[in-house]
């Protein structure tokens, strides 16, 4: 029986597949549990729990002596930086002892943060590094468990407490869990996890992006404390005809015939029921008619509390309902027109190290919203910290969330699918409760051709079986061509079949050899009856590089006339309802190495420090005049 929580919707869209024309799995869609992890511990960020952020050792092992002998033969105890060995104290007590390492002696750096801002010789560094963290954990209480639950781990992570390597995870962006109930202990553990950021041919994403690769312990490792039995996974929302379902999992020895309750604050509402023999509850009750429903405008949340047993888990839940009509859309039963840009994972300043606390997700999101007069952020191009997703849900921006299958991604290789799948799962199951969140991106440019196709069908059917309460979509490319002298862009790519809304990144007068002015007469073509999303559009600009009479490329003149040029060909696409323009901020990336780039890309329509460049204007006022029109 599937151990996570699929509605009953989202099980009949398995098996019927209405949306998908793609291979629908049966009902009891048995490889949906292959892809569920074992843990999801939802909403673990609020749960009561021991943070281990602060100060970590960390040691380079760019030759991964401490993964394997270098004649393939086991660990040599030299190198066993995984072991409990205390080095100081053991070479003490036996002075023929050799190590040839030390972690809890080596350099400490804050986690989370990348690596890259540890020091000047990390700023580079692509490999294996192992951190340590040695701590004493809160007080055993009797009857309780303890997890041990990553917020994210650049690329991949391999953990050991107390010498005991206890997992691995794959996919720097989502978090994972281990029970360490029984292998903590009250004084000294010996945490250590080895990154590797390495990526190559099978990964996902796979070596090549146009981003940098940020290596390290990214986001919260927290000892989080639940009772015997617990809230594992929940899902509570608001559906079209008008009522609050919430399904609820509960994992433990006590999860059968177990009493649930899911209170509403401010609702008077408390939907009350009894797990099966899986621990499963699906609840529902009519909405109350005082319901404040969710949106950019009233970004209304309200007090969840969960009961089951011995738990209680708080979230704060929005309420809102999001569709397609036709080529539209609908929030809340009313068609929205999506003004947004699209945003990597980098704090201003200029040395991110993707430290996202809640400060630097409101700085940045607090630009698309009122520097822009946005409703909408497309979170590229892989699952970006729940501190902005809870932040989206409390500023009141819509969400397009994405996972890394990203340009060449090795789509024939079966063992990428399962990554690639394992992590869609582990994003949805992480943020489907927030309302902020309306799609679920499975995929960007990535080259048509039929084992392609399969592989994003495959992650859109699990988007729709793990929430069909949201609507699947990915990045595209389109056909182009000249025709009576215009551009024209015709939608052909048959993905297309398997999502609800259509996403285009064009590029226009920047790549190609377009003339800029030639971008506003620019046609359309569509025989699909969904909405479009211009999920890319930009130029690079250095801030502060003027040139008014000749408008050169990396001018700041010339972005502001490429966003006119290309905002006055979206103004005639009858089916477009939404844009996401590349980027706000200009982005740290190897690949662009121009003198005005020097490792970054500059397509932000403000500079790595915030420095609002012309085009930002031409934005901003664009979406003014929208929101009017489109009110
Ligand atoms: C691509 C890609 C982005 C990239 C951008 C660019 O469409 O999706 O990741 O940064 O174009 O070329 O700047």
């Amino acid at each position: 029986m599937l151990k996570h929580l699929l509605s009953a919707a989202a099980l009949s869209a398995l098996v019927a597949g209405p949306a998908f024309a793609g291979p629908a799995a049966p009902a009891n869609a048995p490889e949906l549990q292959s892809i569920v992890p074992a843990h999801v511990l939802v909403n673990a960020d609020r749960r009561a729990s021991q943070n281990l952020s602060g100060p970590w050792h960390y040691s380079v092992d760019p030759y991964r002596d401490g993964q394997a002998d270098f004649m393939g033969r086991p660990v040599n105890p030299r190198h066993a930086r995984g072991s409990d060995t205390n080095v100081e104290k053991t070479s003490k007590e036996n002075p023929n002892a050799l190590f040839e390492y030390d972690l809890r002696r080596a350099p400490e750096a804050q986690i989370p943060s990348s690596w890259i801002g540890h020091s000047a010789e990390m700023r580079y560094y692509n490999g294996l590094v192992w951190y340590q963290k040695s701590f004493d954990r809160q007080p055993k209480q009797a009857g309780k468990r303890v997890f041990l639950r990553f917020g994210a781990v650049d690329y991949k992570a391999t953990i050991y407490l107390n010498g005991q390597m206890i997992g691995q995870h794959e996919g720097g962006f989502t978090p994972f869990a281990f029970d360490v109930t029984d292998t903590l202990r009250d004084k000294d553990n010996n945490l250590v996890v080895a990154v590797d950021s390495v990526r190559s041919a099978d990964t996902v994403p796979p070596t090549v992006t146009d981003w940098e690769t940020y290596g390290g312990i990214l986001r919260d490792v927290l000892l989080v404390e639940t009772p015997e039995t617990w809230i594992d996974d929940s899902f509570v929302r608001y559906t079209k005809d008008g009522r609050i379902l919430a399904d609820i999992a509960i994992d433990g020895p006590g999860k059968a015939n177990q009493t649930v309750e899911v209170a509403v604050e401010g609702l008077n509402l408390t939907l009350k029921g009894t797990t099966d023999a899986q621990g499963h509850v699906a609840l529902s009750a009519k909405a109350p008619r005082g319901l404040k429903l969710w949106s950019p405008e009233t970004p209304t949340l309200y007090n969840v509390t969960i009961k089951a047993g011995a738990d209680a888990l708080k979230d704060r839940i929005g309420f809102r309902t999001i569709e397609v009509k036709g080529t539209q859309i609908v929030l809340n039963g009313k068609p929205v027109f999506l003004r947004g840009i699209s945003l990597h994972e980098e704090e201003f300043g200029l040395n991110p190290a993707r430290i996202i606390t809640p400060e630097a997700s409101r700085a940045l999101l607090s630009e698309i919203k009122y520097g822009l007069n946005g409703n909408y952020v497309r979170l590229s191009h892989y699952p970006h910290s729940e501190v902005t997703t809870r932040m989206a849900d409390e500023m009141g921006l819509l969400v397009w969330s994405e996972i890394p299958v990203y340009w060449t991604v090795n789509f024939a290789r079966p063992e990428t699918l399962m990554v690639a799948r394992k992590m869609q799962a582990e994003n949805i199951l992480r943020d489907r409760n927030r309302a902020s969140v309306i799609i679920w991106s499975v995929g960007n440019e990535t080259p048509i051709n039929e084992t392609r196709t399969a592989f994003l069908k495959r992650l859109a059917d699990d988007t729709r079986a793990l929430d069909g309460t949201r609507l699947a979509s990915a990045a595209l490319m389109t056909e182009r061509e000249i025709i009576d002298g215009h551009i024209d862009m015709k939608i052909e790519d048959p993905l297309v079949a398997s999502l609800d809304v259509m996403a285009i990144n064009t590029y226009n007068g920047w790549y190609g050899n377009d003339k800029i002015e030639d971008v506003p007469a620019t046609q359309w073509h569509s025989h699909w009856n969904k909405p479009l999303i211009l999920s890319e559009f930009g130029a690079d600009a250095q801030f502060g590089f003027h040139d008014e009479a000749a408008k050169p490329r990396f001018s700041e003149e010339y972005q502001a006339l490429y966003y006119t040029n290309t905002l006055a060909m979206a103004d005639k696409i009858p089916f477009l309802s939404g844009l996401s323009p590349w980027i706000l901020k200009d982005f740290r990336s190897p690949r662009r190495q121009h003198i005005y780039q020097k490792g970054w890309n500059r397509k932000g329509v403000v500079s790595e420090t915030g420095q609002r460049k012309m085009a930002f204007k031409v934005l901003s006022d664009y979406f003014a005049g929208k929101a009017e029109t489109t009110k």
